[in-house]
């Protein structure tokens, strides 16, 4: 069994190719603040792995900064630069006001306009490639919705969508680890160049969208600065994108999986709603989330200094056997299910209404449309130690008669 302190948490390898579940365990319970320490310039950061350390971590924005930034891998390199920016990574008076003014664009009563097209999109993309008899779920299904819901909040027009689609998975799509680095930073940087366009002309020509909202309002009493207004469009797609995605990728093949599961599912006796939040537990696309310690504390007999770097690891929490029953079984029907894959507290995910509502949209398309459903083929995974999941997931499956 390898030793704890010989495990690198910050390579994707490990969390594309590895089992890991033995590992959070042993941390868990041998080692709830492990220190993992530097390598060459590389500075060491802890690994927080218990559900009740993780979550009262996300709940304590003081103890646990996001404010240099919330991913392992920025804070690895000196911290993000968009820090204090853009809406994640910005903490204190500044963060409330700007989630304050951003919170009601995202009530289920603003999204209702967006989720009845994602159902509409969800409905048509099943009955499109059940047509087809199967289709690559990952790219053909998932890939599309959760950046036409994106879209629909900024009010992207219809003809510059196919572009923004292209450019995002160029970005930020995680299959093959030597094309992301390549392309990757073209991408963004064309992304950027594409909003720094759109928020000019919505600076002039406001509409009923986000993109005009936070070129509209005031923060601390000043108008949010041209790069603040990009970053933030950037951070919708950033937050909302992949992450879905991976969440409705993980969900079907956890009912490929499961098929008892799909089954209860299918038969009506579980309903969507504790169904989308399984496949949230399940799946955990946001692996972990990054913080810096705010102040000399000590957890667990460890020393925590101000100014380390922290992982909250959300992978482990949600598995925690001291929150869930049987956290390693999939069961649609789990109640309580309080997850951490929305975080908590302060920065919880402003976007969590509209990730559950795509997920359901998806799920009652499944069970209303699907007859037989396999795998066709090998499942690859994501190289990321952020976000965990599936990159593809071939499958074959027939109409309902
Ligand atoms: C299953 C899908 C999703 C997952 C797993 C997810 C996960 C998360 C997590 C863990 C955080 C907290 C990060 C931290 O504390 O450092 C977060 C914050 C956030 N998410 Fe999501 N998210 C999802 C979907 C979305 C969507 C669809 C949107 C918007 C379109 C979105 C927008 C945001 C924003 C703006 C924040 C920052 C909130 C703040 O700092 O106040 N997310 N999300």
């Amino acid at each position: 069994m390898q030793l704890l302190s010989e495990i690198d948490f910050a390579d994707p390898a490990l969390h594309a190719e590895e089992d890991l579940s033995q590992v959070w365990r042993r941390l868990r319970t041998q080692e709830p603040a492990h220190w993992q320490p530097g390598r060459g310039t590389r500075p060491g950061f802890w690994v927080l792995t218990r559900y009740e350390d993780v979550a009262g971590a996300y709940r304590d924005a003081g103890r646990f900064r996001s404010d240099r930034g919330n991913v392992l891998d920025t804070l690895l390199s000196g911290g993000d630069s968009a820090a204090g920016l853009m809406l994640p990574i910005t903490d204190g008076a500044r963060h409330a006001e700007l989630r304050g003014a951003l919170m009601k664009s995202f009530s289920p009563r603003a999204l209702s306009g967006v989720v009845d097209s994602i159902r509409a999109a969800s409905r048509e993309l099943v009955g499109e490639f059940l047509e087809k008899g199967g289709c690559d779920f990952a790219q053909d299904v998932a890939g599309q919705l959760p950046l036409r819901a994106i879209c629909d909040l900024l009010d992207v027009p219809q003809s510059d969508r196919q572009h923004l689609l292209d450019m995002t998975s160029s970005a930020l799509g995680s299959e093959s680890e030597l094309r992301l680095q390549q392309d990757s930073w073209v991408s963004k940087g064309e992304i950027l160049l594409y909003f720094t366009d759109l928020a000019a002309q919505r600076r002039r020509n406001p509409q009923d969208d986000i993109v005009s909202l936070l070129t509209k309002i005031q923060v601390e009493g000043a108008p949010l600065s041209d790069e603040e207004v990009i970053l933030n469009c950037y951070s919708l797609i950033l937050g909302g994108d992949e992450t879905t995605r991976l969440a409705l990728v993980g969900g079907v093949a956890a009912l490929l999986e499961n098929p008892a599961q799909w089954a209860a599912y299918r038969s009506g006796e579980v309903a969507t709603d504790s169904a989308v939040e399984e496949v949230l537990r399940w799946t955990t696309p946001t692996l972990h989330a990054g913080r810096t310690a705010g102040a000399d504390f000590t957890l667990h007999d460890q020393v925590i200094r101000a100014g380390d770097i922290v992982t909250l690891w959300n992978a482990s929490a949600n598995r925690d056997e001291e929150a869930f029953d049987e956290p390693d079984r999939f069961r649609l029907d789990r109640t309580p299910n309080r997850h951490v894959t929305f975080a908590y507290g302060s920065h919880f995910c402003l976007g969590a209404f509209l990730a559950r509502a795509e997920i359901s949209a998806v799920l009652s398309d499944l069970r209303d449309l699907v007859g037989e459903m396999g795998a066709a083929g090998p499942a690859r995974r994501v190289y990321s130690n952020f976000l965990g999941g599936l990159g593809s997931l071939p499958l074959t499956w027939t109409r309902q008669a």
